[in-house]
């Protein structure tokens, strides 16, 4: 033991089992003396029924905001508490702070890695000067279903992009140093596990998957993050295999901190630990204590199963002290890392919080960011718009703040700069017409008037359209995923005009786009891009920037298609196949089995050619790799932006392997005419997978890679794994 560990020890042996609990314990803000709204106990927090002894000794606090009110709640703390403990103090900074980044769905569609990390690196300053001591984030939850609302907080359906994206995350938010560098928070990957692949794309509801998928698929994003040091993990409101994860002993105890060897700290989720009476594996709140304890949750995150049950359990024999024990220490020596001890203000100086919060910098970063995290979709020569053209700019987002998208922290919608506000920036007010045309869901005779009459006066349409932001986040979930009806009919209406048309989406989560896409000449997917998303839009609209975002996540054809992603499995009777019957095929009689668009998929101004693809042998060992290259030509008149990816195929596997699994990808930037010839090694460790017996290894046999602009249109190479 460490000097700095035997000091924690000696705090735990003078602390009581009261004060031990109540470590254990996160409330919100509204309870403790100095917050701005001290004694606000509404709604799920009065079911808290804490006392002032609770309050006293508690270890965190959820949800204070401003540099002001952390260092009153912390000073007032400090002059009550026995020992002198300082509190945590958590948030969810999840995309900025107060200078917001596009929504994480977005980011990971820049594919850029350091951008990401930027961001979070921002983030977590605007998060430190205000007082934040951790960030309950990353999410990293896998993705296939676009009906779930929560999908726009991840970065999507791949586990090796959603893994490097998790490991860019926690560098951005955490640094290398978080005793000293008081500009970084402690991060906190959730939900632990697969909390992304709810049954139906219903919030909180069942999650059933074989153990090889959740391994295989659901669990390397998180693994990636813990291997990067985050600090914390938080668990999931939904079940693993049957049990639900904040009371799963299985999940957390052998895997989490047996296998993987975490030994930070373990948060439940919002009174998860109480819902398992609702789940039905516990009768009351002193059996959820019981199985949450046991299962390894260190603090319970805002329901009462600890405060009130705990000592009990303790005292009659039923959970072991040594447990208790072992989370404080491991609360406490997070404390210790961030420096808590010996500055329990930590970053928090009000003064710095005026220069920091929301300056030049990081609007700018925020900007750079949102133009390469929107999606160009289609374009049929009408963007970028022409500076000499009159524009309609029609739809419930050209005059809307409401492109922040759900947790985003401390951003205003008054800080963000409109899609209006950015076009203005960019083309002489006479040249702009603008009108609503209808709301979000519903619409006026007199804004249908307005919008013909705007539409009439210019040679180009702009619409702004969208979902409003508490349409898809936490409990946002959908099953008709198209634009609401009055928005697709003022497209309809619209396009009677006979005018070029350009559809701006803001939504958070892949959309059904059938009566968008078939109706206008160009769509850019803009999800909801943050503080700076009008001037970035802008940008790309008139061409002083070149799209290159490409979807991380497939766009359905229809609901009725959902879960569609790119990496499934072949079935026993692909349609493609070539012996292939005309009826007994797994197909839908009345759709594509394709997604409208694909995984990996996005234009640009300009267009590439690949060309002299090719691998170094055509056989692979395991000591020696392969290399597979290909040339990338910029054959358009722009320079631009290009995601090259690298996929991989197991044609013959001990169990059924992906059609195409993402291997890597490589953002490169190229000037008219300039061609690069792009390389990427490719392991054997890279080909190994959980196999029946859930070994991870690989198989010998015919391997095809695959290198493309997304995960459709690729050039397959085959070569030979020998062992
Ligand atoms: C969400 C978490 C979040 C927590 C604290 C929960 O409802 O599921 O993602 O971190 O609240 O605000
Ligand atoms: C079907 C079977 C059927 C068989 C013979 C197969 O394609 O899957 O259910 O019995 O054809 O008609």
């Amino acid at each position: 033991m460490t000097e700095q560990e035997q000091k924690l020890v000696s705090i735990i042996q003078k602390m009581t089992l009261e004060e031990k609990i109540a470590q254990l314990v996160q409330l919100a803000a509204p309870f403790f003396e100095g917050a701005t709204n001290e004694g606000q106990i509404t709604g799920p927090m009065a079911a808290m029924k804490v006392n002032e002894d609770v309050v006293r000794n508690s270890g965190s606090v959820l949800g204070a905001s401003g540099a002001r009110e952390v260092i009153n709640i912390q000073r007032a703390h400090l002059k009550k508490n026995r020992l002198g403990i300082p509190l945590l103090f958590m948030a969810d900074v999840i995309h900025g702070y107060k200078t917001i980044f596009p929504v994480p769905l977005a980011i990971g569609c820049s594919w850029d890695l350091e951008l990401a990390e930027k961001s979070a690196e921002i983030a977590a300053k605007e998060a430190s000067v205000s007082g934040v001591h951790v960030t309950f984030a990353p999410m990293v939850d896998l993705v296939r279903d676009p009906r779930w609302g929560r999908v726009v907080e991840s970065t999507g359906e791949d586990p090796y992009l959603n893994s490097q994206f998790a490991r860019a995350f926690v560098r951005g938010f955490q640094g290398t140093d978080l005793q000293n560098d008081h500009d970084r928070v402690a991060a906190c990957v959730k939900h632990f596990a697969a909390y992304g692949a709810p049954e139906g794309g219903r919030d909180y509801n069942t999650v059933n998957m074989s153990e090889r998928q959740l391994r295989e698929s659901y669990l390397p994003a998180y693994k990636a993050a813990i291997d990067e040091g985050c600090e914390m993990v938080m668990t999931a409101f939904t079940t693993v295999d049957g049990i639900p994860a904040t009371g799963n002993k299985w999940l957390m105890r052998d895997l989490l901190r047996g296998e993987w060897g975490f030994d930070g700290v373990l948060i439940s989720d919002w009174g998860a630990v109480k819902e398992m009476i609702p789940h039905g594996v516990a009768a009351d709140e002193r059996e959820a204590a019981y199985k949450a304890i046991q299962a390894g949750v260190d603090i319970e995150m805002m329901s009462p199963c600890y405060i009130h049950h705990l000592k009990q359990l303790v005292e009659d024999g039923s959970v072991d002290e040594t447990l208790i024990d072992e989370a404080v220490f491991r609360i406490l020596r997070l404390k210790q890392k961030l420096g808590l001890f010996e500055n329990p203000y930590r970053g928090a100086d009000e003064k710095r919080e005026q220069e920091v919060v929301l300056c030049e910098e990081h609007r700018r970063v925020a900007r750079e960011l949102a133009t390469k995290s929107c999606v160009l979709l289609k374009n049929e020569g009408v963007l970028p718009l022409k500076r000499d053209k009159k524009i309609a700019l029609i739809g419930p987002f050209a005059q809307n703040g409401d492109i922040l998208g759900p947790w985003s922290c401390l951003g205003s919608k008054d800080e963000a700069i409109q899609l209006y506000d950015g076009l203005k920036m960019k083309v002489d007010p006479s040249y702009l017409f603008v009108a609503k045309g209808c709301d979000i869901e519903t619409g006026t005779g007199e804004q249908w008037n307005e919008a013909l009459h705007a539409a009439r006066e210019a040679d180009v349409i702009v619409l702004a359209l969208g979902e409003h932001s508490d349409m898809s986040g936490e409990a946002g979930c959908r099953a008709d995923i198209r634009l609401p009806e009055i928005q697709l009919e003022l497209i309809a209406k619209l396009k009677q005009l006979n005018k070029p048309m350009v559809a701006v989406l803001f939504n958070g989560r892949p959309l059904d786009l059938h009566g968008v896409v078939d109706q206008v000449d160009a769509v850019l997917e803009a999800w909801y891009p943050g503080t700076e998303g009008g001037a970035a839009i802008a940008d790309l609209l008139f061409g002083d920037a070149n799209p290159s975002g490409k979807l991380t996540m497939s766009f359905p054809y229809s609901v009725g298609q959902i879960p569609v992603y790119y990496n499934c499995f072949n079935t026993g009777r692909p349609k493609d196949a070539p012996d292939a019957q005309e009826r007994y095929l797994s197909q839908y009689l009345d759709i594509p089995n394709e997604p409208l668009f694909p995984f990996g998929f996005g234009l640009s101004y300009t267009t590439f050619s690949y060309s002299d693809a090719a691998l170094s042998s055509d056989y692979m060992t395991p000591e020696q790799p392969i290399y597979v290259s290909v040339n990338v030509t910029n054959t358009g008149k722009v320079a631009g932006e290009e995601v090259v990816q690298l996929y991989v195929r197991d044609v013959t596997g001990d169990v059924v392997r992906p059609v195409k699994e993402l291997k890597g990808f490589q953002k490169i930037l190229l000037q008219p005419g300039e061609t690069k010839k792009v390389t990427f090694t490719l392991t054997e460790e890279q080909l190994r997978y959980y196999h029946s017996d859930l070994q991870f290894t690989s198989d010998a046999g015919t391997f095809v890679a695959y290198v493309g602009p997304n995960s459709r249109d690729v050039i397959a190479l085959t070569f030979k794994l020998v062992k």
